[in-house]
């Protein structure tokens, strides 16, 4: 028996089949439109992103040659935040779904700062105002679609993050389907209370969100319902936000582990235990996971939002090259920077600055600089927020980070991880299986259903792959961090 991953992610949708030893069998992906209607604002098209699942399930279970019936239990990963609202008697969506970069709710953030300051929700939900979360995407639905606010009062119109819309419509849609969410999915809303792991009355108060429209909030591994239609039959056992999965499958259960993820942007999750640690540094408190009836397991994040996204934009946006992999070479064609630093603020600034209101800035230009200096500032770009991510994590979290598992598409890049390696100082780790987001959701469900016994025995399917220790003198390494730090600055208050 075998446990499937469906891994619905910014730009594609995944499912992944994984043994009892964590490795892949087999996976079928599908890369789905993304929607710029607008300077700022991301959509994407829910139907297709249900249409591609269904697809990609199909394609990884036949090229395995395998059945239904070999699938023992399946768990969903997601982008996190993005945030669409859909009729349960039809089951059409109201709208597009507000992907997670999208910047449209700006000036709510700002009007909604005046009273109480960017912090006025952090206690409660550990996160600042932001574009980035859920909430404020919700009320600009509501707010902007006509008939949705009445349709949602009467519980018709529902909401969900890309988790929740999937296992509705897993688990049988307009006939039957479950509306719910897991702890991790829920604590990115911006809507739910850290502590009590319900939604908060008094937010959904302040943004008029009926809470008739939101799911019930579930743990992160357990047996929600059973899938009808391409998967007929498997429990439905296991939900995480992409990136607390990505921390269960590189296995961080213990307190002050951390790994970094390196998709569209980055996401550091370090595991705090049981304790919520409110951050001081422009981090993000957060759920790490929950399995079953256990103690909800908490983590301090440090997002950034344009990290790989940024050579997709060299590629389509520029053209400067074929395909993303071509990115090493090009960079790799010039010794250095070449004075040129690329801060790519493209959905403002998140951690640790939190500016809405930043925008992308490419500086230190001079005849001399070149596209291949572009594509190298490009990837530098990635190491130093996530240089300036670890300080403030080490800082909140008075733990010093002794090395950084890594995962995620850009790891094969190897000119990135030394550069970060030379940047954090500290040696930079790789496992063997980089998939962890689709692995730790598997993993979520094959612990709900007893196919894996306990922690300890994921544990053993860990193992290192690559490491990459700093090489690069500390002079160098701090003139580079200087003139970022100051490139950085030249990206705020571009909005005003
Ligand atoms: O918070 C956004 C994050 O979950 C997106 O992850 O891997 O789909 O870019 P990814």
């Amino acid at each position: 028996m075998y446990i499937g991953s469906i891994d619905q992610g910014t730009t594609s949708t995944r499912f992944i089949i994984f043994d009892k030893q964590g490795n892949q069998i087999s996976v079928g992906q599908k890369e789905h439109a993304q929607i710029y209607p607008h300077a700022g604002w991301v959509e994407h098209d829910t139907n297709e992103i249900w249409q591609n699942t269904q697809e990609v399930i199909g394609l990884a279970l036949g090229k395995a040659n395998l059945s239904v019936s070999d699938i023992a239990a399946v768990g969903i990963t997601n982008q996190r935040e993005t945030t669409v609202v859909w009729n349960r008697h039809t089951g059409k969506p109201y709208y597009n779904a507000l992907v997670w970069q999208d910047t449209r709710v700006g000036n709510m953030v700002a009007e909604l700062a005046k009273e109480g300051g960017a912090d006025r929700f952090r206690a409660t939900t550990g996160l600042p105002l932001a574009t980035y979360f859920s909430g404020l995407k919700i009320v600009w639905l509501l707010e902007n679609v006509e008939g949705l606010r009445a349709d949602a009062e009467k519980g018709d119109a529902i909401f969900g993050n890309m988790d929740t819309f999937i296992i509705w419509h897993l688990t049988g849609g307009i006939e039957g389907g479950i509306h719910i969410t897991d702890v991790t999915n829920a604590s990115r809303t911006q809507l739910m209370d850290l502590k009590t792991l319900a939604w908060d009355d008094e937010i959904l108060q302040t943004l008029n969100i009926p809470k008739a429209m939101l799911p019930e909030i579930k743990s992160s591994s357990e047996v929600y319902g059973e899938a009808r239609g391409v998967l007929a039959g498997v429990p439905v056992a296991g939900d995480l936000g992409d990136q607390q999965a990505a921390l269960v499958g590189q296995t961080c259960f213990a307190q002050g582990e951390a790994k970094n993820t390196y998709g569209t942007g980055c996401f550091m999750l370090m595991n705090t235990g049981t304790k919520i640690t409110p951050s001081n540094y422009g981090l993000l408190t957060t759920v790490a996971y929950q399995f079953g009836n256990q103690p909800v397991n908490y983590a301090l994040e440090g997002s950034v939002a344009i990290t790989g996204a940024l050579v997709q934009w060299l590629r389509d946006n520029l053209g400067i090259i074929e395909k993303s992999s071509d990115v090493e070479t090009l960079a790799n064609s010039v010794e250095d920077n070449g004075g040129c630093y690329f801060v790519p603020a493209f959905s403002g600034l998140y951690a640790p600055y939190w500016k809405s209101d930043a925008r992308g800035v490419i500086v230190g230009l001079t005849r001399y600089v070149n596209k291949a200096h572009i594509a190298r500032a490009a990837l530098e770009a990635t190491a130093y927020q996530t240089l300036e991510v670890l300080e403030a994590m080490e800082k909140d979290s008075e733990i010093e980070i002794s090395s950084l598992r890594v995962d995620g598409g850009m790891v094969v890049n190897e000119t990135l991880m030394q550069f970060q390696s030379d940047m954090v100082e500290v040696p930079v780790v790789c496992p063997a299986m980089i998939e962890t987001t689709a692995l730790g959701a598997a993993y979520a469900a094959g612990l709900a259903v007893g196919y894996w016994k306990d922690l300890d025995d994921l544990k053993q399917n860990w193992g290192i792959a690559n490491t990459w220790k700093p090489t690069m003198e500390t002079e160098k390494r701090n003139k580079l961090h200087h003139f970022w730090k100051k490139a950085v600055s030249r990206s705020f208050d571009w909005e005003e």
